[in-house]
């Protein structure tokens, strides 16, 4: 069969390769497609049954699933069963922990010499893991901050760092797939997965979704230094009603289009070019079986041509879980009819077997199946698969370089959100005693979070040597004298500090196993901050945590609280070097931080969230506010002006400010545009971010920010479901400034 290839691949060498635009129905048959179609006579239905199926690298090695044999290896009957028999297209994952590149190679190696020399058509397979904030299944990879950190930056470029980064070394690995970058909108502090998000906003989270995608997939896909990204989970995902992980979610259509959506079209018209599934259900349907989102809204409306994976074992879970079908087979055709590519199985060898007998039996059309091979193999093609089905460690001089560790580190330290700062009382001054505390102080699994070397991420044993924990960077350095405790009834007795500095916060989870019934902080580590206030030193509370915990009693005693979010490897050292004033924090929250237990409104509520018991409007009274974060030093708005456009949105406002660094040293600061709708057919949010940039400003320099203001950031998802800008009086805000807009037009004005 592997001559076939070689002929296919000879005719086709020549001619142009595909564009990155996923809209291409017009555009002749490229290079890819033309391959795509000839390999495709050649393969008969097992072949392409299993190009859709989608296994774990534990179904290949010696052991059984979630409990191979150490050192894991691969099988050869296994292998030989799952790829010359069974023909799959793709594997994923680890076995449960990480391996060293060296390792990957021979892991890959070996799978894609048996797909190209086995007795099947030589195809190779496609392999996908879950690379989310940096190279995380591969010892000694650089990790970033999680997604909500980077966030946190306001800095799109380095979300595109994390992500040529992460492909870099992912590919150095020999994986040119990785499931990331995550879209869901984190508008619910209770989901596990919120640190997985860019936060709770829209227009924050397309503009780090997109920059993550581009570092991803680089300029070309094929090119070995990039990998295919893959938008998760689309679509409605994240805010289930009861907080926990793939519960029910109600989301009405005017909704999902205003919020959910938008970070998903963004990065499908930038040419991302696959997207995995929710795994709950949404208004009663779970998404796998909802041809409306998956067909419809996906590819008729969105033009989505390329790959869509299930998450795992979701199509089982339709008859197992969801009980929509009846069985494997009733859940199989229900998945395909919505519009799924490819299973992530992953943990069994019957869904290519029955997914054959259903098309033998004509349930299911072969044209049907040809359809999302043809996407799969095309996927193929563009990453050059065919012609470099392993990527060698040895051309990756660059893995884990000095140059990506910077990257990582200064991810981390332009995450960091200083929440309070009563009296100056941080940075610390040169040559203070500091006693540094607390549960998450000497753990580097803390700052990593989930999906770090392993899938939990807890287990200290895969951790990369030499990282810093807090209390590690902190001893490391000489400008201050460093003290500890294991318990907060030895603070006291350890301490007689100047400076008390508690690490809290959370440990690692991900997905169902971080669901919580109850979002406080808890006794144990506010035990912490009770025996710490009164000692007459300052108390500083260090935030590590994956969603924001409540934490108004323990406020009062603090005299700063600095957020950290998730900062990855790096993040020890830029939380020590922020303490000590080397790093002065410009980051901001990207969520709103409640205050109590069950209040989880967002920034951008209605007026009616307002409205307290008392018949005030006080009731929107959140711990900090969505992009709220202090600075050591300040800065001042002024001048703020519409210096062109026209009154009617035919040409694009520009709107310009004036931001001083009023402080007496160097700073960052996030300028935030909002505008507020006075009046509108659906009842406007209280305010809207349409813009943003972070600016470094020296002491007493001024800059002049200018952001061109179009119709579509006056919109909002209307009546009839299109993006709709009405007449009227708005509000454009940065800071304290405001300018009233008038729109001069007398119909609505439709943006989508
Ligand atoms: C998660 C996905 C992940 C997949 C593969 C699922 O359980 O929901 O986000 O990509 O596993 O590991």
């Amino acid at each position: 069969m592997k001559h076939v290839l070689v002929i296919l691949l000879g005719l086709f060498v020549i001619g142009c390769q595909t564009g990155s635009e996923n809209h291409q129905e017009d555009s002749p048959k490229s290079t890819a497609d033309a391959f795509v179609d000839s390999l495709l006579t050649e393969m008969d239905l097992t072949a392409k049954v299993g190009q859709m199926t989608q296994l774990t690298l534990d179904m290949l090695c010696v052991g059984s699933p979630y409990n191979l044999d150490e050192p894991h290896r691969i099988d050869s009957a296994k292998l030989h069963l799952c790829i010359d028999s069974l023909q799959i297209g793709s594997v994923l994952n680890c076995g449960g922990h990480g391996y060293p590149k060296e390792k990957w190679f021979g892991i890959i190696s070996a799978i894609q010499a048996a797909a190209l020399d086995g007795d099947g058509p030589g195809i190779p397979v496609l392999y996908g893991i879950d690379a989310i904030h940096g190279t995380t299944y591969t010892d000694g990879g650089t990790l970033f901050p999680q997604q909500i950190g980077l966030a946190a930056t306001w800095n799109p470029r380095l979300a595109y760092e994390c992500g040529r980064v992460t492909a870099y070394e992912t590919r150095a690995s020999g994986i040119p797939w990785d499931f990331s970058p995550v879209l869901d909108i984190g508008r619910d502090a209770r989901w596990p997965r919120l640190w997985e998000t860019f936060g709770e906003d829209p227009v924050l989270l397309t503009a780090m979704g997109n920059e993550m995608v581009r570092g991803y997939q680089g300029e070309d896909v094929s090119s070995p230094t990039s990998v295919a990204a893959c938008l998760k989970h689309f679509l409605g995902y994240s805010t289930p009603i009861s907080g926990k992980d793939r519960t029910p979610v109600w989301i009405p259509d005017r909704q999902l289009r205003e919020y959910y959506l938008p970070g998903f079209k963004a990065a499908i018209d930038l040419g991302a070019k696959t997207i995995m599934v929710n795994s709950g259900e949404m208004n009663g349907i779970p998404v796998h079986a909802n041809p409306a989102i998956l067909t419809k809204l996906l590819r008729e409306e969105l033009k989505f041509d390329g790959l869509v994976v299930t998450d795992w074992e979701d199509i089982k879970y339709l008859f197992t879980r969801h009980r929509v079908a009846a069985d494997y087979k009733e859940a199989i055709v229900m998945a395909i009819e919505a519009g799924i590519d490819m299973s992530m199985v992953p943990v069994d060898y019957d869904f290519p077997v029955l997914l054959k007998e259903l098309v033998e039996d004509g349930i299911i059309s072969e044209e049907r199946i040809d359809q999302s091979v043809r996407r799969i193999l095309k996927l193929k093609y563009e990453l050059g698969l065919f012609d470099t089905p392993v990527t060698h460690y040895e051309d990756y001089p660059d893995f884990a370089s000095e140059a990506h560790i910077q990257s990582a580190r200064t991810s981390a330290e332009q995450s960091m959100t200083l929440l309070k700062n009563d009296n100056d009382a941080l940075p610390i001054p040169g040559g203070k005693r500091v006693f540094v505390g607390g549960p998450r102080a000497n753990s580097l699994n803390d700052l990593n979070g989930g999906w770090t070397h392993t899938w939990q991420g807890t287990d200290p044993g895969y951790n990369t040597p030499g990282k810093l924990t807090v209390l590690e960077a902190m001893k490391n350095r000489e400008d201050c004298q460093v003290v500890s405790a294991q318990s907060p009834e030895q603070l006291r007795s350890a301490s007689g500090s100047d400076y008390i500095v508690l690490v809290l916060g959370e440990s690692p989870y991900t997905e169902g196993v971080g669901d919580i019934e109850d979002i406080s902080m808890g006794e144990d580590q506010a035990a912490w901050v009770v025996q710490a206030a009164g000692t007459g030193a300052k108390v500083i509370m260090v935030l590590v945590e994956g969603r924001p915990r409540i934490i108004s009693d323990m406020e009062p005693d603090c005299d700063a609280i600095l957020m950290a979010y998730l900062p990855g490897d790096e993040g020890g050292p830029a939380i020590a070097s922020t303490l000590m004033g080397e790093n002065n924090p410009g980051g901001k929250l990207p969520y709103t931080y409640p205050r109590y237990p069950s209040a989880h409104t967002t920034y951008d509520h209605k007026g009616t969230d307002l409205v307290d018991p008392n018949f005030g409007m006080n009731a929107f009274n959140p711990q900090y506010e969505f992009g709220h974060g202090l600075s050591y030093t300040s800065f001042g708005y002024s001048n703020q002006v519409v210096s062109s456009g026209a009154s009617d949105l035919s040409s694009e406002l520009e709107v310009s400010i004036d931001v001083t660094n009023i402080g007496d040293r160097a700073g960052d600061e996030v300028v935030m545009l909002f505008v507020t709708d006075s009046v509108a057919s659906i009842t406007p949010p209280v305010r809207k971010l349409r813009k943003f940039e972070r600016i470094s400003l020296e002491a007493g320099e001024t800059k002049t920010v200018s952001f061109a203001l179009a119709a579509s950031d006056f919109s909002f998802v209307g009546i009839d479901h299109r993006w709709v800008v009405e007449p009227g009086v708005f509000g454009i805000h940065t800071d304290t400034l405001s300018t009233r807009f008038e729109l001069n037009a007398t119909e609505n004005i439709y943006v989508d």
